[in-house]
C-alpha cells in the first residue's frame, strides 16, 4: 500500500516546527526553530514577539522539512496543524501556513489539539494500547487524561491554579535562572537534597486534581524571609526540595488513577516529562505498585513542542474523522 505522509505544523507557543511523518509513527523530518534566545531577555514568552518569529520561520521550516524528508508536495497525503490551545497570534500563523499548503496542493487538512500531540509523541516509542492513561505536564497544563480508545480523551484530573511547568519557571525566576527554568532546576536538584519539606498540596484529597500556587508561595516566602535575616539558603537544596514536592504529588496522584482505571499503559508527556527526577520516580513507583503496567516517556527532544507529535496525533485523529477546510480558525482555549 502507498505510505501515508503527513506534513505537520506546530506554532502554539515559542517553537515553530514542521515535520513529515510516515504512517503516524516514523519521523522523516522534524525541524524545530526555537525562539528561546529572543524570549529569554523578557523572562517569558511575549505573544507579539512569538508571532513575529513564527511569521519569519514557518515557510523556511516547511521547506526544510520537505527537503530533509526527501518528498515532494505531490507525495503528501494530508496537512496537519495545531489549532489550539495556545497563543492566538502564534496559532494563527501555523493555521494560515497549513491552510495555504493544503489549498495549493489539494490536500486534506487535519486539525490537531496541541495536548493530543503531546500524548501521541509516545507513539514514537511503541504502539499504544487502549484504554490508556496519560499524564500531561507542560508549561500551560497539568492534566490526567483517560483514553478509552484512540483519540477519545477524558480529563479526570487537572490543576486548580498553576501548571507544573509554570511553577518551575516562576520558582526559577526567584533563583535567578533564565526562562525556561525547568531543566536548570532539574540539574541543580541532582546536587541537592529535600531539606525544606515544602507542602504537598491536595495529596490526600480524593480526586485527581493538583495545585501548585501554594508551593510557589511557600518557596518565595522561604527565600524572602531568609534574605531579610541576611541568610543565604542553599540553591541546590531549594531546587531539590521544590522538585521533590512537585514529583511527590504528581506521581502519587497519577499512580492512584493508574490503579483505579483499567489501563496497561501510562504515558507521561509534555515539557515537564523531560524531568529526570520525575522519570525516575515514575519508574520506581510503577515497578513497586503496578509492575504489569508499561510507563512510556517520549524521547527527550519530543517532550517539548514539536511538529512530529502533531503528525502522530493527526494520523490517529484523521482515522477518527477529523477534517477541516479553509474556515479552520485558531482556538486558543481549546480543550479535549
Ligand atoms: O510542553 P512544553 O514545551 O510547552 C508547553 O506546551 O507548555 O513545556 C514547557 C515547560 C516549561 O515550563 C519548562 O520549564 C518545562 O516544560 N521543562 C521542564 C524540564 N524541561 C522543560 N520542567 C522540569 N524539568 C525539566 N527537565
Ligand atoms: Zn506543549
Amino acid at each position: 500500500a502507498k505510505r501515508e505522509l503527513i506534513l505537520a505544523f506546530e506554532s502554539s507557543c515559542d517553537e515553530t516546527s514542521v515535520a513529515v511523518i510516515e504512517d503516524g509513527a516514523k519521523i522523516l523530518s522534524n525541524i524545530i526553530a526555537s525562539q528561546i534566545n529572543s524570549q529569554k531577555r523578557f523572562g517569558g514568552v511575549v505573544p507579539e514577539v512569538a508571532s513575529r518569529h513564527h511569521v519569519e520561520q514557518v515557510t523556511l521550516c516547511a521547506e526544510e522539512a520537505m527537503t530533509e524528508a526527501g518528498v515532494t508536495y505531490a507525495d503528501l497525503s494530508a496537512v496537519a496543524v495545531t489549532y489550539g490551545p495556545g497563543l492566538v497570534g502564534a496559532l494563527l500563523i501555523g493555521v494560515a501556513a497549513a491552510k495555504t499548503v493544503a489549498f495549493a496542493h489539494h490536500l486534506p487538512l487535519i486539525p490537531v489539539n496541541h495536548m493530543a500531540g503531546h500524548i501521541y509523541a509516545a507513539r514514537f516509542v511503541k504502539p499504544l494500547v487502549y484504554p490508556l492513561l496519560a499524564l500531561l505536564v507542560s508549561g500551560g497544563h497539568t492534566e490526567i487524561v483517560y483514553l478509552k480508545a484512540a483519540g477519545e480523551f477524558e480529563i479526570i484530573g487537572d490543576t486548580r491554579d498553576d501548571a507544573a511547568g509554570e511553577a518551575f519557571d516562576k520558582v526559577g525566576r526567584v533563583l535567578n535562572l533564565t526562562y525556561p527554568a525547568g531543566k536548570k532546576i532539574d540539574d541543580l536538584s541532582k546536587q541537592g537534597q529535600d531539606t525544606f519539606n515544602f507542602p504537598r498540596a491536595m495529596l490526600h484529597e480524593p480526586n485527581y486534581d493538583f495545585s501548585f500556587s501554594g508551593l510557589k508561595s511557600a518557596f518565595i516566602n522561604t527565600v524572602h524571609n531568609a534574605e531579610q535575616r541576611g541568610e543565604t539558603l542553599s540553591k541546590v537544596d531549594l531546587a531539590a526540595s521544590f522538585q521533590a514536592s512537585v514529583i511527590d504529588v504528581i506521581v502519587q496522584k497519577t499512580m492512584r488513577a493508574a490503579k483505579a482505571y483499567p489501563v496497561q499503559q501510562l504515558v507521561v508527556a509534555g515539557g515537564v516529562a523531560a524531568n529526570s527526577g520525575l522519570r525516575a520516580a515514575f519508574q520506581q513507583a510503577v515497578a513497586a505498585e503496578t509492575p504489569d503496567m508499561d510507563v512510556i516517556f517520549p524521547p527527550l527532544r519530543l517532550c517539548s513542542d514539536n511538529g512530529a507529535m502533531i503528525g502522530a496525533a493527526a494520523h490517529v485523529l484523521w482515522a477518527k474523522g477529523a477534517h477541516a477546510d479553509g474556515r479552520l480558525n485558531a482556538d486558543p482555549g481549546l480543550s479535549f
